[in-house]
Order: structure tokens, then C-alpha cells, then sequence
């Protein structure tokens, strides 16, 4: 489906630039490429995209699920969501939100990969710290039985489609990991819909928020 897609977005491009649209255009294409998280221009990366957090070989299995991985993980232990209201279970950050915070926790540098040990932090912007007590909860399950005993969100088992791993009314969905509810449910590390923030779903009107939600 997505390659079809990526076709016939390349076979309109080829289109613009046969009316003589500049090639600047086809970055209107959501993708990695140029996006914050291609660093193939800093010396460290050697060049790659894709070689900083995955590697085709020897991948780091110190974390479940981890697609891949290539980056150094972060043995940090986090304070996590709590509040009075929270019905959810809420674990110490796993799968791919640990992948996340192995950079943006501040405790590993961005260019330890591939079996080195590199120097460069998160900038200050970027950090969200080992303190998760005041950020949207991550990694906790999110299905039928806390929609229900929460009485305000959407059930990810009963919404615009089938997949208990996705979550919505209507598409775009967004999705859940192994039915846990984690940084990249709101975030596509990819780029893939080329919005601000690396988000799945534009936030106008408080989109996103109104994915999972029910209010
Ligand atoms: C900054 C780190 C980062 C970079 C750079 C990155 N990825 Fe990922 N990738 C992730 C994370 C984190 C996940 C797990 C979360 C998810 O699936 O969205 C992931 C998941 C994946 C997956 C499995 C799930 C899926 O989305 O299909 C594939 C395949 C993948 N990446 C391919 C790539 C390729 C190819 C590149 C280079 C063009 C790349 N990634 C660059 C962080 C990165
Ligand atoms: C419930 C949705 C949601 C979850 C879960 C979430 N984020 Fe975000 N995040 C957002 C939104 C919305 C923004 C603001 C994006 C914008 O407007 O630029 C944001 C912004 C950010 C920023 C930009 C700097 C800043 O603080 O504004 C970073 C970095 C970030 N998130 C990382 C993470 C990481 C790492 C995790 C997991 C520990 C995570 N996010 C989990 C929704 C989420
Ligand atoms: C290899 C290290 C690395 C990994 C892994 C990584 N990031 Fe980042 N991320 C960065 C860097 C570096 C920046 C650019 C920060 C800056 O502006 O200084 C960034 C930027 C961002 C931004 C901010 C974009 C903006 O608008 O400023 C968000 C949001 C974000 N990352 C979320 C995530 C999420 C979610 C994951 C996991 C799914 C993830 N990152 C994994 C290194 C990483
Ligand atoms: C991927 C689904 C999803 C998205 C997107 C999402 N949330 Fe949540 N959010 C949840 C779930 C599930 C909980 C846990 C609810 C509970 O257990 O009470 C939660 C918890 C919260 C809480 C804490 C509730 C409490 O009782 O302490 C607040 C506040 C909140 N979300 C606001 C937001 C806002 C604002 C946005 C948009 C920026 C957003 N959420 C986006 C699923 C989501």
C-alpha cells in the first residue's frame, strides 16, 4: 500500500517537473530525508541515514521488539506519569520508547552507535530527561479494559477499524506497540507524514489528542 503510494507520488513529481516545476517541490514527500533526524551530514554518521539507530547485522537485542538496532541504550531508570485520575499501569519505559530516550534522555550521546562511544549530547531543546513525571505517559497497555474503565477514550478494540493495535475513529490511525501506548504512537520517527514535531497526526485543533481521547 505505502510503496504504492510512494510510486505514484514519484510518478506525479516526474509529472511537476515535466511542467517545469522546480525539483525544490518534491520535498512536500513526507520522508527521514532532511527531516531532524537525518544526521548522513554530521562526520559522525559516516555518511548514512539509516546506520545511526538500525543496522542490517549484529543488532542490539537489549531491547525487546527493537527493530534492528544499532544505537547504545540507555540503562537510566525513570520516573514515571502519576497522577490521581491515571487508571493505566504505567512501567518503566520499554520496546521503542527506551529507543527514543537513548538519545533524548541526555545520558547517552546521539553518535554512540555501531559499538562506539561517541561525545555528542541532545541539545538542551530536545531533552526530555530521565524525569518522565511531567510528559504524557508511555509504555502501558491500552486496550478494551481501560477504555472501559475509563469511560473517556476511544476503544482501540471497537473504533474506525479492526486492528486492536491502532487507534481511531476515522484514518489516519494511530498505532500502538504490541498494544502498549508508547512515544512513537504519537510520534513517527521516519517523518513519514512530513509534520512539525515528527508527529503522526497534525495537532491543529488538537487532532492528535482527539485520536485516543474521547471528549
Ligand atoms: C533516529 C533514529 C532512527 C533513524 C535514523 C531511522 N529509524 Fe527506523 N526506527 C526507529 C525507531 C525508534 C523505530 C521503532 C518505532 C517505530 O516503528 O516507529 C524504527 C522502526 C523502523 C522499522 C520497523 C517499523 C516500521 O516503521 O516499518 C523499519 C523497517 C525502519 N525503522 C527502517 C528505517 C530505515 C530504512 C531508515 C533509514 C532510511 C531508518 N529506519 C532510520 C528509529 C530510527
Ligand atoms: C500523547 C502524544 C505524545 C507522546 C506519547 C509523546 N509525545 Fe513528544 N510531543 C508530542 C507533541 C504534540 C509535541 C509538540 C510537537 C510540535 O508541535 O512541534 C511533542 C514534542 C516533542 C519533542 C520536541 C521538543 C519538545 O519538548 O517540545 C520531543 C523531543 C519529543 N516530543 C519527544 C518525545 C519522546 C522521547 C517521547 C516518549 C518518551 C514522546 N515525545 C512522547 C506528543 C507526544
Ligand atoms: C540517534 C539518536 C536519536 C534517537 C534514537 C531518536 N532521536 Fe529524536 N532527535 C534526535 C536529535 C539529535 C534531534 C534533533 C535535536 C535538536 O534539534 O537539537 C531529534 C529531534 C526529535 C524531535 C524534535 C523535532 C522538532 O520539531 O524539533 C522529536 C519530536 C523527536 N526527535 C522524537 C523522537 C522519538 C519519538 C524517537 C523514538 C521513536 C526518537 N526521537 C529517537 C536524536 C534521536
Ligand atoms: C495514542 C493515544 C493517545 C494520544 C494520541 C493522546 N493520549 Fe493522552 N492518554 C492516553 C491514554 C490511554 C491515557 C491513560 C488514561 C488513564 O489511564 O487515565 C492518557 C493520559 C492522558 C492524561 C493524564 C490523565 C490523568 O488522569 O492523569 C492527559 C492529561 C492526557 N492524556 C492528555 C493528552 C493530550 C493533551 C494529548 C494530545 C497532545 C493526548 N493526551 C494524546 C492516550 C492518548
Amino acid at each position: 500500500m505505502k510503496r504504492n503510494l510512494q510510486r505514484i507520488a514519484t510518478a506525479l513529481a516526474a509529472v511537476a517537473l515535466a511542467f517545469g516545476a522546480s525539483p525544490g517541490e518534491q520535498t512536500a514527500r513526507g520522508e527521514i530525508s532532511g527531516s531532524e533526524h537525518d544526521f548522513s551530514s554530521q562526520g559522525w554518521a559516516q555518511g548514512e541515514i539509516c546506520l545511526p539507530c538500525h543496522t542490517p547485522h549484529n543488532a542490539n537485542q537489549a531491547v525487546t521488539q527493537a527493530p534492528l538496532w544499532n544505537h547504545e541504550v540507555t540503562t537510566a531508570s525513570f520516573t514515571v506519569y502519576s497522577s490521581p485520575t491515571l487508571q493505566a499501569q504505567v512501567a518503566q519505559p520499554g520496546a521503542s520508547s527506551k529507543l527514543c530516550l537513548s538519545c533524548h534522555d541526555g545520558t547517552v550521546a546521539i553518535d554512540s552507535f555501531g559499538g562506539t562511544t561517541g561525545t555528542t549530547m541532545i541539545s538542551a531543546g530536545a531533552r526530555v530527561g530521565t524525569d518522565l513525571s511531567n510528559d504524557h505517559p508511555v509504555s502501558f497497555t491500552y486496550d478494551a479494559s481501560l477504555a472501559t474503565t475509563d469511560g473517556q477514550l476511544i476503544n482501540p478494540a471497537a473504533d474506525g477499524d479492526t486492528d486492536p493495535n491502532t487507534v481511531g475513529m476515522a484514518p489516519p490511525y494511530v498505532p500502538l506497540f504490541a498494544g502498549r501506548l508508547e512515544c512513537a504512537s504519537c510520534h513517527d520517527p521516519h517523518n513519514g507524514t512530513n509534520l512539525a514535531g515528527l508527529l503522526r497526526v497534525s495537532n491543529a485543533g488538537s487532532g492528535l489528542c482527539l485520536k485516543c481521547h474521547d471528549l
